[in-house]
């Protein structure tokens, strides 16, 4: 079994992202089986419209390996709240109705893949959110609710605060200013919320190899069990 994670993709829809997963760009990917994973870090974005021309999901569907993926804050919260949640390795998660081999990893969840425990937490706040609202693209669900936190916490407990690796879209207060670098994010600074005081508690609390993050839409490690992911497809064999 193997397992990618690669950042945001958007939809697929950029002209940078669209042939993110073809063979020019992810040879491996053209050797693995349903058993094999490849994890989006949030900001999945499909389908990439709210009148199910789901092309992009179809596209992705047609691949031969299992894609998951965490939410991020540009999500169609909408569609995505009305999937079915089923039990996935040990976790619940959402699954889209024609596409078995594309799996939502919800918030606060811990899973078994493979032998190694992931816990997950998407949601981010959208920096962007004026204009997002202005399309109609924007969703009061991109921060996790109270409900959310509460399930974290539950799961982490059930797993005594020790996990092998953690997926989350944003990243703890303490990180944000090494994550977003020294160009800014979208000409942005650190955005400190409710979210990211959380990680923070998850920083302190728990015990784990490493964590990924998506959001900031650049490839960086922070330090040695922290890395930030965008259009990079990396083997998790590599942080074991
Ligand atoms: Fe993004």
């Amino acid at each position: 079994m193997a397992v990618y994670l690669t950042g945001d993709t958007h939809g697929m829809v950029g002209s940078k992202d669209f042939d993110r997963f073809e063979v020019w760009n992810f040879p491996e990917g053209a050797k693995l089986t349903r058993d094999d994973y490849l994890i989006v870090l949030g900001d999945f974005g499909m389908p990439s419209d709210l009148f199910d021309s789901d092309h992009d999901l179809r596209s992705l569907a047609a691949k031969p390996w299992t894609a998951l993926f965490i939410d991020g804050n540009h999500e169609h919260f909408d569609y995505l709240n009305h999937l079915k949640i089923e039990k996935w390795h040990g976790g619940a998660v959402h699954r889209y109705p024609r596409y078995e081999n594309i799996v939502h990893l919800m918030r606060g969840e811990v899973y078994d893949i493979g032998g190694y425990s992931f816990f997950c937490m998407g949601g981010a706040q959208s920096i962007d959110k004026a204009i997002q609202q202005s399309w109609g693209t924007w969703f009061p669900e991109e921060m996790p609710d109270e409900a959310e936190y509460a399930n974290a916490r539950k799961n982490l407990a059930r797993y005594g605060w020790r996990v092998d690796f953690v997926l989350s879209h944003t990243c703890a207060t303490r990180y944000l200013a090494e994550a977003i670098g020294d160009k800014g994010f979208i000409g942005v600074g650190a955005v400190n919320d409710e979210l990211t005081d959380f990680l923070d508690e998850v920083e302190d609390k728990l015990e784990y190899r490493h964590w990924f993050c998506g959001h900031f839409h650049r490839d960086c490690n922070i330090d040695s069990r922290h890395t930030v992911l965008y259009r990079s497809i990396v083997d998790l064999e590599d942080y074991l």
